[in-house]
């Protein structure tokens, strides 16, 4: 029987159901035994992946890279930053992404305006996977970090979330809320004060029946976390607003001292690249689980990829 899944995009966290993720899930287990054991599988010999990133990646283009090549399958990386390509020259997303489609199986698309995952994805007729679109979503992010999760914790139900850091631009939380209105949860939000929700998300997760509460310091949180989920301040999306980069950094920040706090069985994760907000001393804790979410992240994009074009 042919997956759901078979040549459809992948463009927000929004289109899974539960069953969905534990298909997911159930895949990149059988995914991490292949590598485990063999290394590498033909599953997608013959296949073409064109991976499309106008802007700074070094986990997630790395990972497709990975996944379809352990997948036994080709990439192709249109000049990293697409500082090369034709953009240069004004050509726009609808022609670039409909060029790459001519050459490969399936496209991989980051992109700093959100929404534009959605909009490439409305001219291609072959399977469009976002790996960022702005301040939007991030869902393959948001499946691996709910992988992660069930791996560390048997479950997902019941746990208490703490979300700290940028949530008004963090498209990764905002696509891992997404995934979590699947489960019952609690997810307490500590944020500085200008990047918190914004309202329109507040009542649209708040809609989702996620039970969210704020909290105005990390450590008034911290007692009753089972996953804290720190991310970086996104600078890059307000270049306008230098000075509240300065203002919020350090505002944040996970020390062993503040793990003393924490439950022994806290999962503590970031998708990375992370600035100050985890001290390095903090990496050998057995809590850290940031270095297993990009292991995990391999996995969960080789099953996508197995599932979109139909082997798996
Ligand atoms: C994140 C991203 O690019 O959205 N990183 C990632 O993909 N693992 C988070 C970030 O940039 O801070």
């Amino acid at each position: 029987m042919a997956s759901r899944f078979l040549g459809r995009h992948i463009i927000t966290a929004k289109q899974f159901t539960r069953e969905d993720l534990h298909q997911i899930f159930q895949h990149a287990l059988e995914m991490r035994r292949i590598v485990t054991t063999e290394g590498a599988t033909s599953l997608l010999h013959g296949k073409m992946l064109a991976l499309i990133f106008y802007e700074a990646s070094s986990r997630t283009l790395g990972s497709f890279d990975a996944a379809a090549k352990r997948l036994g399958a080709e990439t192709i990386i249109p000049s990293p930053g697409m500082h090369y390509s034709s953009v240069i020259k004004g050509e726009n997303l609808s022609d670039t992404v409909r060029t790459f489609e001519a050459l490969s199986d399936a496209l991989v698309l980051r992109h700093p305006k959100r929404g534009s995952a959605a909009e490439a994805a409305r001219v291609l007729r072959k399977p469009l996977l976002n790996a960022g679109d702005g301040d939007g979503e991030h869902p393959t992010q948001a499946l691996l970090d709910l992988f992660t999760i069930f791996l560390r914790r048997g479950a997902i139900d019941g746990l208490t979330f703490v979300m700290a850091g940028d949530l008004r631009y963090g498209r990764t939380i905002h696509a891992l809320f997404y995934l979590l209105r699947h489960y019952r949860v609690k997810i307490h939000l500590v944020a500085p004060e200008p990047l918190g929700l914004t309202l329109d998300h507040w009542k649209e997760f708040h809609g989702l029946g996620l039970d969210l509460t704020e909290y105005q310091t990390l450590g008034s949180a911290m007692g009753c976390a089972d996953v804290l989920y720190v991310t970086r301040v996104q600078k890059e999306r307000f270049p306008d607003r230098p000075e509240l980069f300065e203002q919020v950094r350090g505002s944040y920040v996970v020390t062993p001292a503040l793990l003393d706090q924490a439950k022994d069985d806290l999962v503590l994760m970031h998708p990375f690249p992370r600035n100050d907000e985890i001290a390095p001393e903090v990496d050998q804790d057995p809590r850290a689980a940031y270095f297993e979410q990009i292991e995990n992240g391999l996995y969960v994009r080789m099953a996508l990829l197995g599932l979109v074009l139909g082997k798996i």
